[in-house]
């Protein structure tokens, strides 16, 4: 990608309408349709190895800790190994147990976080096999780890990352989909997940045809001094992601919790002035996720949805196309960057430059 503008006012905005094109580069050469699996060159690791994997434990910093949360749920729903992502900041100082079974990612976009890089540096001292999720080649990350695949999301400017989210989820799911195939995913999964994949570029192009309304909605909500925003499993990392969109940018308060949590606090913060974003894929959470919303609604907060279909307790829903289960968190983030874009524009915020904030954080 060159760094040309294109007609976009900011890098944000710009790097929002790359995506579908940046998808479909995750995914070009990859797909293997003769054994419905994906070849990754880079990845060292071998049948018998990856079989041998007993655990993965998946580091990063801010957005691309994010994406590790949905890597993390793809890896256990496709490739049946259990899996969870830490902030590598919080890991390197807890003198974590580091285990010959487990298989360590590092994440990264600029490939040069230092709380990233030092814990890929301790974890080899270790003797572990660190793998690295990238998107810049040749980084200091992608150099240190023992193999890895590069996320191909083209350079991103904008401090506030948003094509390299995405681009990292779907290199996961290539990664979950890869150790699925040796282990014990079916043909006919694997082959579900390929053809959900395929039709990924398509529906971002779609969600982001969808603007004008987003910015309207942006109007309506920018009023709030404070935002919530809510998912359960597959939604939840989508809230936390969304909601730090939303503070980077804008400077709006948020926060995420888990639509179950509510009830256990911070249920006590809604009334009018506090308005949810509500993540409600349409799932075998989805009665779930509507008895989160009228919980909302009894308390008179406002509801914005993102779902696959208009819902009722909702007062706005934006409507997102359906993928497999697993692969819907791809989407279901990518009009909240919008949200979180025409917000933070309406209030004239430093878009491409949040203040406090720098594009890759190289010090402790
Ligand atoms: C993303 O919008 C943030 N600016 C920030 O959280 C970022 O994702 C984090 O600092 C990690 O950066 P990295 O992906 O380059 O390691």
């Amino acid at each position: 990608e060159s760094y040309d503008m294109g007609g976009h006012d900011t890098y944000m905005h710009k790097e929002i309408f790359e995506q579908a094109d940046a998808v479909d580069r995750v995914l070009r050469g990859r797909i293997d349709d003769r054994f419905s699996t994906v070849h990754l060159g880079g990845l060292n690791l071998d049948a018998r190895e990856a079989r041998g994997v007993r655990r993965i434990k998946i580091l990063g910093c801010g957005t691309s800790y994010h994406a590790g949360q949905i890597g993390a749920q793809l890896i256990e729903e496709l490739a049946r190994i259990p899996a969870d992502a830490e902030p590598a900041s919080e890991f390197r100082y807890r003198n974590p147990v580091v285990d010959p079974d487990t298989l360590y990612v590092a994440v990264s976009q600029s490939g040069e976080t230092y709380d990233v890089l030092a814990a890929v540096q301790e974890l080899k001292r270790k003797g572990a096999r660190v793998l690295g999720v990238v998107n810049v080649v040749g980084s200091a990350i992608a150099r240190e780890a023992d193999g890895g695949t590069y996320v191909h999301a083209g350079p991103e400017v904008c401090v506030v990352s948003t094509k390299c989210f995405t681009n990292t989820v779907v290199a996961f799911a290539l990664l979950a989909l890869h150790l699925g195939r040796i282990r014990d995913l079916s043909v006919a999964d694997g082959k579900r997940i390929i053809d959900g994949l395929r039709r990924l570029p398509e529906q971002i192009s779609e969600i982001l045809a969808g603007e004008d309304e987003i910015k309207r909605l942006a109007a309506e909500y920018a009023d709030a001094k404070s935002m919530m925003f809510i998912g359960r499993v597959r939604g939840y990392p989508v809230a936390r992601e969304a909601s730090l969109k939303l503070k980077e940018v804008s400077y709006i308060h948020a926060e995420a919790y888990p639509a179950s949590e509510l009830k256990h606090g911070p249920l006590a913060l809604i009334e009018p002035a506090m308005p949810t974003v509500a993540i409600v894929p349409d799932d075998d959470l989805l009665e779930k996720n509507r008895a989160a919303m009228e919980e909302i609604k009894a308390r008179s907060g406002r509801i914005l949805a993102v779902a696959h279909q208009a819902q009722e307790k909702a007062d706005h829903t934006i409507v997102v196309p359906k993928n497999e289960n697993e692969l819907d968190p791809i989407l279901m983030g990518i009009p909240l960057q919008l949200f979180a874009y025409h917000t933070a524009l309406a209030m004239g915020r430093d878009i491409d430059k949040p203040r406090n904030l720098a594009k890759s954080v190289t010090v402790e």
